[in-house]
């Protein structure tokens, strides 16, 4: 599908849907996806595609974000539903599959689990979480260690991803989804020498 892609007008619509802000982190995700891709032999196009696209429901009106995680079909969590910060990512998938007619099914759950990570992820899937993690816009203490376990071993790198995150969410008491607690089983066996932030 890559060849035919419209980036540009792609790239259009994110500009309309985002503040500036946001719309230069989505292209920083898309170009860390591409370098990701490029290191683990996946597919670049798509790719920097899905990380393009990840964040593209993150400025939607929160009514309309609940009403597309509804009808999604993409199987939300208890937690997810509670939790507005979540629901882009569920939307996102949804949006670009019925209203940008996009019908890569690893593309749309890239997207639907950018934010919440889930166990077994597909290399692609792997590759834009993390790089939402270490996009050049990122600033935290630490990131450059994370930016290393990304570029040493993908599932490594999940598995500090994950302790990161649930370290993050259980500090303000937040809901974490059962696709995070499985994310963090699975991606732990990985982490041999317990590496984190
Ligand atoms: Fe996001
Ligand atoms: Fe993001």
């Amino acid at each position: 599908m890559s060849k035919y892609v419209d980036y540009d007008k792609y790239e259009e619509l994110l500009k309309k849907r985002l503040s500036k802000k946001r719309f230069q982190h989505s292209m920083n995700v898309a170009e860390e996806s591409f370098r990701l891709a490029e290191k683990y032999g996946a597919d670049k196009q798509r790719c920097y595609l899905a990380g393009m696209l990840h964040d593209i429901m993150k400025e939607e009106l929160p009514e309309k974000l609940k009403q597309y995680v509804m009808d999604s079909g993409l199987s939300p969590d208890p937690a997810e539903i509670a939790a507005k910060s979540l629901w882009h990512g569920i939307a996102g998938g949804y949006y670009i599959r019925e209203e940008l007619g996009i019908d890569d099914e690893e593309i749309i759950s890239a997207v639907r689990y950018h934010t919440v990570g889930c166990a077994r992820m597909t290399v692609m899937e792997k590759i834009v979480f993390l790089a939402d993690m270490i996009s050049e816009d990122r600033h935290y203490k630490d990131i450059d260690k994370m930016r290393k376990y990304c570029y040493e071993d993908l599932d490594v790198a999940m598995s500090v991803a994950l302790i990161y995150l649930l370290n993050s969410v259980c500090g303000r008491c937040g809901a974490v989804p059962a696709s995070t607690f499985e994310a963090y089983n699975y991606y732990l066996k990985f982490n041999k020498n317990k590496e984190k932030l």
